[in-house]
């Protein structure tokens, strides 16, 4: 096993190298959630007056690409214009936005959306960003409306931060850090802001080449 110890970049650098490997890498790659998970656990709660969906953290597009083939109406908002670009080039989203979640708030008003998702993107952002883009999520879909999220729990005796060990991208050097959230915060977050929980689910999305499995919480909630 060659292990490589280059230092790690930015979310938003290693999503631009990434980028024109991500497709092929997210469908064959077992280090990669899939990309289509939230979608499958959402899309049942969801009724035919749902129809302007929300994707925080859209990427190249995948994960709202099974939205859009159902006729869902999808804007979508990432930090990565190189992403971006291909996302725009499959013509699945009406709108997108570039927005990076560690700095601004998302540039919709409130309860502009039926419904809003973000799919394997919390756990690459600091643990602040992460309680923010909940809140956001929730800002952002209308009264009553479903959103939903997935996030790396942080299990006990865990620091809550990984270098991915940069066998994402054989062919990129960088590691990026990874940050776990403890439940109990999102949990007390939720509550504090009157948003219900539909459904939850927690399983092994990924596993990495080198190091533990990731696993995820996925949360369907109800905006208040
Ligand atoms: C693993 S990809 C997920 C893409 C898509 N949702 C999917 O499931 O295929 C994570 C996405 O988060 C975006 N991202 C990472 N850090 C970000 C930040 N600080 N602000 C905005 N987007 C960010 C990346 O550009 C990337 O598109």
């Amino acid at each position: 096993m060659t292990v490589r110890t280059a230092p790690p970049i930015s979310s938003l650098a290693f999503y631009a190298d990434l980028a024109r490997s991500y497709d092929e890498l997210a469908l064959i790659s077992p280090a990669f959630p899939s990309a289509t998970m939230i979608y499958n656990l959402m899309s049942g709660h969801l009724s035919i007056d749902d129809m302007r969906v929300l994707d925080v953290g859209i990427g190249t597009g995948l994960s709202s690409e099974p939205f859009a083939a159902d006729g869902f109406d999808v804007t979508g908002v990432d930090g990565s214009g190189p992403m971006l670009k291909l996302c725009a080039e499959k013509g699945i989203a009406q709108n997108l936005f570039e927005v990076d979640f560690t700095t601004s708030p998302l540039p919709f008003q409130n309860g502009a959306f039926d419904a809003a998702f973000s799919a394997n993107t919390f756990y690459l952002l600091p643990a602040a960003a992460q309680e923010h883009v909940i809140t956001e999520l929730s800002r952002v879909t209308k009264p009553g409306g479903l959103f939903a999220f997935n996030y790396e729990p942080r299990r006990p005796g865990d620091l809550g931060i990984r270098f991915n060990d940069a066998t994402l991208n054989p062919r990129n050097p960088h590691s990026v850090i990874t940050y776990a959230l403890e439940p109990e915060r999102v949990h007390t977050l939720l509550a504090q802001h009157q948003i219900g929980i539909v459904a939850a689910d927690t399983r092994i999305v990924a596993r990495k080449l080198a190091g533990l499995p990731i696993q995820f919480e996925t949360l369907i909630c109800r905006a208040p």
